[in-house]
């Protein structure tokens, strides 16, 4: 057995509510971590004991002159003991919207839009002309590179949508990609009508619901459609999460993004696990939410990179909707994979507190993917763990831009 102590923590984000923190905040605390799950999470002063107890270490277990300072013997195996001094642990983010496989870039559009021109969805199609074109060796050795990226960044769980291929072969080829770095792959055909298709989109439609979903449904758990004028109209989007649903994939849409429209009373109507986007919302939508298990994901790099208003985070969590924050990361509208960018801007720009944007950067980011194994420090959750080159969390958001991810630790493996 590996066993690893993580102690002299000096606050612990475990998510796990206690009394009237719903944050479950712990100070000069301890992680015990056995075969890559969470196996015990208390305070400092008594995590030696735990550690040897739960090793099988015997009392009379003392280091030998063949191991280092920070290690203990036993007949069961040895523990390591990591030294937090006293800095500030949280669950591994968990990203639950991200577009990593595609080709090229759109630099020049955001160039454009710093100087005014508006975002528009139809920009969508550079990227997939630029993905079509590219190989699968070309879109895999990038998807690794953004995977690095992520885990430099504390991500330890993230989903990926297909979108950018739009054909039976590359929608198939890029879950496929998608699906060799992430359980959380999600078929997003109906991202946009590609342009082929433009005068003839009931036939895309079909396509979607057909064929593609077909070829696509073996590598993914997901399946998303873009509702939005200039994508997907309500009906089309109803169609294509129903016929995906039928398929055996769980429903997530985005919704309400560009302007008001129909994304969320859909996503809720479909028993989506999460609505992304949610700029645009009346009291209905926010009333749907409050009253649903759909999650509401926020993705402030979007507003940040077009320039559009952010949205109100304060009135949903008020409402008592349940948010996450994802990057949204893609060359379009949010080139980023930064959570601690989220955070601090859903801090400074949509009115949450830093620990309800940590809260959402990592349980709620689990919520929206329906999973209880991520997104929380307590026994038997799966030890994803990221320790902050800082005393508190509140510095994610209170240091904006600097590099605060020190440890970060997926399945009890360090990473970095
Ligand atoms: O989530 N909204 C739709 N899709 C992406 C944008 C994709 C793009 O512009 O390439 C988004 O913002
Ligand atoms: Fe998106």
């Amino acid at each position: 057995m590996t066993s690893t102590l993580i102690t002299d923590i000096g606050e612990l984000t475990t998510n796990v509510e206690r009394g009237a923190d719903r944050f479950g905040t712990l100070t000069d605390a301890a992680v015990l971590v056995q075969d890559g799950r969470i196996a015990w999470v208390g305070p400092a002063a008594e995590a030696q004991g735990i550690a040897e107890n739960r090793s099988g270490v015997r009392e009379s277990a003392r280091r030998t002159e063949s191991q280092t300072p920070d290690q203990f013997s036993s007949d069961a195996g040895a523990i390591e003991v990591i030294d937090a001094d006293h800095r500030a642990m949280i669950p591994g983010f968990v990203d639950s919207h991200t577009h990593l496989v595609f080709g090229g870039d759109r630099a020049d559009e955001f160039e454009a839009r710093m100087t005014g021109t508006p975002y528009a969805a139809g920009g969508i199609r550079r990227t997939v002309a630029a993905t079509r074109a590219a190989s699968d060796d070309e879109l895999s050795a990038r998807l690794t590179g953004f995977v690095a990226e992520l885990h430099a960044q504390g991500t330890t769980t993230f989903e990926i949508k297909t979108g950018y291929g739009l054909t039976v072969h590359d929608e198939s080829r890029l879950a496929r990609l998608a699906a060799e770095v992430t359980p959380e792959v999600t078929f997003l055909g109906a991202h946009v009508v590609p342009a082929e298709y433009s005068d003839r989109r009931d036939a895309y439609v079909e396509l979607v619901i057909g064929e593609m979903l077909d070829a696509v449904a073996p590598h993914a758990r997901w399946v998303d459609v873009f509702c939005e004028r200039g994508a997907f109209t309500p009906a089309e989007s109803e169609r294509i999460l129903a016929a995906g649903t039928a398929r055996g994939l769980l429903p997530r849409v985005h919704g309400n993004q560009l302007g008001p429209g129909e994304g969320v009373r859909i996503a809720v109507a479909a028993g989506a696990a999460s609505v992304d986007h949610c700029t645009y919302l009346d009291d209905a939508d926010v009333a749907a939410l409050a009253g649903s298990d759909t999650v509401a994901t926020l993705l402030p790099g979007v507003e940040f990179s077009t320039r559009q208003p952010y949205p109100d985070a304060r009135r949903l969590l008020d409402a008592g909707v349940t948010l996450a924050i994802a990057s949204d990361c893609n060359p379009g509208s949010s080139f980023t994979s930064s959570m601690p960018l989220m955070i601090a801007l859903a801090v400074r720009e949509m009115g949450m507190t830093p620990a309800e944007a940590v809260w959402a950067a990592t349980a709620g980011g689990a919520r929206a993917l329906r999973r209880e194994d991520v997104g929380v420090i307590a026994p038997g959750a799966r030890a994803d763990l990221v320790l902050l080159d800082a005393p508190t969390r509140v510095h994610l958001a209170y240091r904006p831009g600097v590099p605060l991810i020190g440890e970060v630790f997926k399945d009890g493996v360090r990473l970095r």
